[in-house]
């Protein structure tokens, strides 16, 4: 784990993240751990969570595991109760957990479209309305994590889009709305980023379909999960705190060209599959 950010910035807070079981959210509950959070990991596989806090609390952070689907509002604000009477009310809360699958529209059922939709867009509003109670107003932030087919129609992605789009509306309007409460809510909206479930799903096709995805990226590369983890922590402290409502685009260039490549790149690997 590398790190831009030497400072104990997060000293004493109690960060939250759903989807922190694995890949960018992981990388990011770690990151936070390192600069003095307290980190509940929130997610639907238990052993994954608990996993996942094991490893932080072996690198010398302080962190703990709580099951719950956020698609099951209940359930999540059950599993938030019981992270703020281990480490106290919520200073940071991330809305990490996403679906993703590669399908065309004209293959995908209503439920499968509405799974993504739920995990991402419902899940998101979950999260952060079982924070709301719970968080320690005077400096609170709150972040999702969009992507880039937010703002980039993507071929084989139609679900995936709308569901990050939609989130992205959310947190422009909680900054409005939860602003007078002391809180701060913005999103993160990365591109491809290396070793992750996301692109194990998105690139299945090994070094071909890497070549053909990394050609529509100006930068010529993904991101590292480091990279996302500091976007995410410079958002989330107080070198950040006039930044409200604003959705931070991590894409090493992607967008300005466009998402013919990479829809391209999909659409190809559901024939070929
Ligand atoms: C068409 C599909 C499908 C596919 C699933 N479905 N995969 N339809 N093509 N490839 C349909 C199913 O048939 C079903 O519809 C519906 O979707 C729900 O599927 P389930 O398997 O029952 O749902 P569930 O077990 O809840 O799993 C959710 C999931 C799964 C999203 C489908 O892939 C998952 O658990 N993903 C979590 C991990 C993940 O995706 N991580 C990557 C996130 S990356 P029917 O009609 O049959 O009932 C990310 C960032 C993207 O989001 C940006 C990168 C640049």
């Amino acid at each position: 784990m590398s790190s831009v950010f030497r400072a104990n910035l997060l000293a004493g807070q109690h960060a939250i993240i759903t989807g922190a079981g694995s890949g960018i959210n992981k990388r990011i509950a770690e990151r936070f751990a390192m600069q003095g959070a307290r980190i509940s990991i929130i997610g639907r596989n238990a052993d994954k969570c608990a996993a996942a806090a094991a490893e932080i609390r072996a690198l010398g952070g302080e962190a703990d595991g709580f099951a719950a689907d956020v698609r099951e509002a209940d359930a999540l604000a059950a599993a938030f109760e019981a992270a703020c009477e281990r480490f106290g009310p919520v200073d940071i809360c991330i809305a990490g957990a996403a679906g993703n699958f590669v399908a065309e529209a004209a293959a995908m059922s209503a439920n499968a479209f509405r799974t993504v939709i739920d995990i991402d867009l419902i899940g998101t509003f979950n999260t952060f309305r079982a924070a709301l109670p719970l968080l320690r107003t005077a400096r609170a932030n709150l972040l999702a994590v969009s992507a880039v087919q937010s703002s980039m129609p993507t071929a084989a992605q139609a679900h995936v889009c709308a569901a990050k789009a939609g989130i992205e509306m959310l947190v422009r309007t909680l900054s409005i709305e939860w602003a007078a409460r002391g809180v701060r809510c913005n999103a993160i909206a990365p591109g491809p980023v290396a070793d992750t479930e996301g692109m194990k799903r998105l690139a299945p096709g090994g070094d071909s379909s890497w070549t053909r995805l990394l050609a529509g990226i100006p930068m010529r590369r993904a991101a590292e999960r480091d990279e996302i983890a500091d976007l995410a922590l410079f958002l989330c402290s107080g070198a950040a705190s006039y930044i409200n409502g604003t959705v931070v685009t991590i894409d090493g260039g992607q967008s300005n060209l466009g998402s013919q490549p990479f829809g391209d790149m999909l659409l190809d690997s559901l024939q070929s599959a």
